[in-house]
């Protein structure tokens, strides 16, 4: 192509051509890849100081596909440094065609790395460096080559591990064949010889799932949490809260990790402080093709905080090393307008109440984050969202139930085409909106049951 060609090309004309780093939709402080395709957090663990992430990773392109494990680490879990690919299918071996999810503790003193190679799914670890940079295969891989006997399972992966005294626990997601969800329970000494023991918990319906994915089971007294992600009919993150004892959890309460549709797959780590930190993966809702031609899908959560209530609801909140991001306050709702701020409103639970982001000037396209007081219903309606229809639009919402007197406290975190928002501590919504550029507008919904109004633009991360 000419340069005469290239400036009269319609989609060039007036602005600059379209590239990962001016992408008006690319996140500014979530994590992503600098380019491609990411899913699953992967191996997350705190060690000599920094957090290191790795995350399910198609080198190829902004599909998935090719799963290898990416990398990155931060001394604060806000800004984070790119490193080199960590893992890639091993020719010949039992991941040859992929390294699946796994988690990563320390064994005397090393880094060990438990994940699924495909295909078969078979469970194997990897030994890493102190500085888990360079890793090495465990030479009895795999390690638990094969599903339980006389057991037919739809899936047989994502190995989550814990230690119980001498003993090293493994949860491997699961699901029976013509059947429903499970997750195994397996123990060993030396990490090289798995037994299988039972299924740690199972689905009695099939509405919870066929298969549940990455499991994440939290021994904690005196309320011990269990999470999974159902895979089909349903697409979504649970977690139950009960008592663990003799190797067998009774559940009690079950809640949902988020009801936006937009975050899969968390992974649950202990940091440096000793909190209980959960990063899920939040998928794109635009199609493929689109993913492709912009270079880059997939982001990362903001972490949240996790601790169970006496009532055995699991509370989550955003770590609040992401107010380093915040710029000057805005205290009043008329003045906040933009793609990229956090809101803290607290709302009288009557009527209708909410608000109004990423709104055209014309006021058509906007997203509404809704309360309904009358129904206890919280709703992020992205119906008129973007003017392209090819993205995904539609309303959802969840119930939250709240005492007498108490407000509605939302969080929410905008970072042009995702959308947290987090409720009183116990229910999270995450969406993903693909507005046009001058989508900025802001706008509070019945203004009189608006009791307390923060915002702060939020900084870029990278
Ligand atoms: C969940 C999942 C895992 C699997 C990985 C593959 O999103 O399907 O079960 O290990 O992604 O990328």
């Amino acid at each position: 192509m000419t340069r005469r060609e290239c400036l009269a090309a319609p989609a060039l004309l007036g602005s600059e051509p379209l590239s990962i780093e001016n992408d008006p939709l690319r996140p500014r402080y979530h994590f992503l890849p600098p380019r491609n395709w990411m899913n699953d957090p992967n191996g997350l663990i705190h060690h000599k100081g920094l957090y290191h992430l790795f995350y399910q990773y198609n080198p190829n392109g902004a599909y998935w596909g090719d799963m290898h494990w990416g990398h990155a680490t931060s001394p604060d879990m806000v800004h984070w440094e790119h490193l080199p690919i960590a893992l890639a299918p091993a020719p010949g071996g039992p991941d040859k065609d992929g390294v699946f999810s796994g988690c990563c503790r320390m064994h005397n003193g090393v880094p060990t790395i438990f994940y699924t190679g495909v295909s078969p799914e078979t469970q194997n670890i990897i030994l890493a460096n102190d500085d888990l940079t360079s890793f090495r295969r465990f030479p009895g891989n795999p390690v638990i080559a094969r599903p339980p006997e006389g057991l037919e399972v739809t899936a047989f992966r994502d190995p989550n591990v814990w230690q119980e005294g001498e003993d090293w626990m493994m949860a491997i997601g699961s699901g029976r064949k013509g059947g429903n969800g499970m997750v195994l329970l397996y123990r060993s000494r030396d990490l090289a010889h798995w037994e299988y023991l039972h299924p740690l918990a199972e689905s009695a319906r099939t509405e919870d799932g066929v298969i549940w994915e990455c499991p994440n089971f939290l021994p904690l007294h005196p309320t011990s949490v269990l999470i999974v992600s159902a895979d089909h009919p349903i697409r979504k993150p649970f977690y139950w809260t009960g008592e663990y004892e003799n190797r067998r959890f009774e559940a009690r309460k079950m809640g949902a990790i988020d009801d936006g549709g937009y975050c899969y797959a968390p992974q649950v780590f202990v940091d440096g402080k000793g909190r209980q930190i959960l990063f899920g993966w939040i998928p794109e809702g635009r199609t493929v093709a689109a993913q492709k031609a912009s270079g880059w899908a997939g982001a990362q959560s903001i972490p949240r905080i996790l601790e169970v209530s006496p009532g055995g609801e699991l509370l989550m909140r955003p770590i609040p090393e992401f107010e380093v991001l915040r710029g000057a306050e805005i205290r009043e709702p008329a003045k906040l307008k933009g793609d990229s701020y956090e809101i803290e409103a607290e709302f009288a639970a009557s009527g209708s109440s909410g608000l109004v982001l990423r709104a055209s000037p014309d006021g058509r396209l906007r997203t509404v984050v809704r309360f309904d007081a009358a129904t206890r219903r919280l709703s992020i309606d992205r119906t008129h969202s973007s003017a392209n229809k090819d993205n995904e639009q539609d309303v959802r919402d969840t119930h939250i139930s709240l005492a007498a007197a108490e407000p509605l406290r939302l969080r929410v975190f905008l970072d042009r085409s995702i959308v947290e928002v987090f409720a009183n501590d116990r229910v999270v919504m995450t969406s993903r909106i693909y507005p046009p550029g001058e989508c900025a507008g802001f706008e509070v919904i019945d203004p009189s049951s608006l009791r307390r109004f923060r915002a702060w633009p939020m900084r870029s991360a990278t």
